[in-house]
């Protein structure tokens, strides 16, 4: 199951830009019109500053038009597949709070999971 958004994600990897970590992640982002956007972590010298590959396809998505999205795949060199951090996690849910997620390694490992159980409860509303 959503083997080419996986493949989409392991091809985005090649681009990113992780000379810091050496970490390198892909992440692909399907939209509900189905179209797929793709992009990798790019760090900073300034390491807060880094935008991890989850965000990158959110806002490449975002110039294209698209805000509604059922799925991502994300593709790194770990052990096991990784999971996103509190940051992506809420930026994920200001657009799809249920996000399908699949993360996969480089080995073939590969882990699924609902935003809506990583992030039950994401922020809404500005003011409070
Ligand atoms: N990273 C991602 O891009 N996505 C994840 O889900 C996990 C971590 C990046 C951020 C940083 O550039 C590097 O991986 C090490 O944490």
């Amino acid at each position: 199951m959503y083997k080419h958004l996986i493949d989409a994600a392991h091809a985005a990897r090649a681009n990113a830009y992780a000379p810091y970590s050496k970490f390198s992640v892909g992440a692909a982002l399907l939209s509900k019109s189905g179209q797929i956007f793709c992009g990798g972590n790019v760090e900073n010298i300034s390491l807060g500053l880094t935008i991890c590959a989850e965000r990158t396809c959110v806002v490449i998505a975002l110039a294209k038009g698209q805000r509604e999205f059922e799925a991502i795949a994300i593709v790194s060199d770990s052990a096991i597949p990784v999971v996103p951090c509190g940051a992506c996690r809420q930026v994920l849910a200001e657009f799809s709070p249920n996000l399908h997620l699949i993360s996969a390694t480089l080995n073939g490992m590969t882990e699924e999971f609902e935003l809506g159980i990583l992030l039950p409860k994401p922020k809404q509303g500005i003011l409070a």
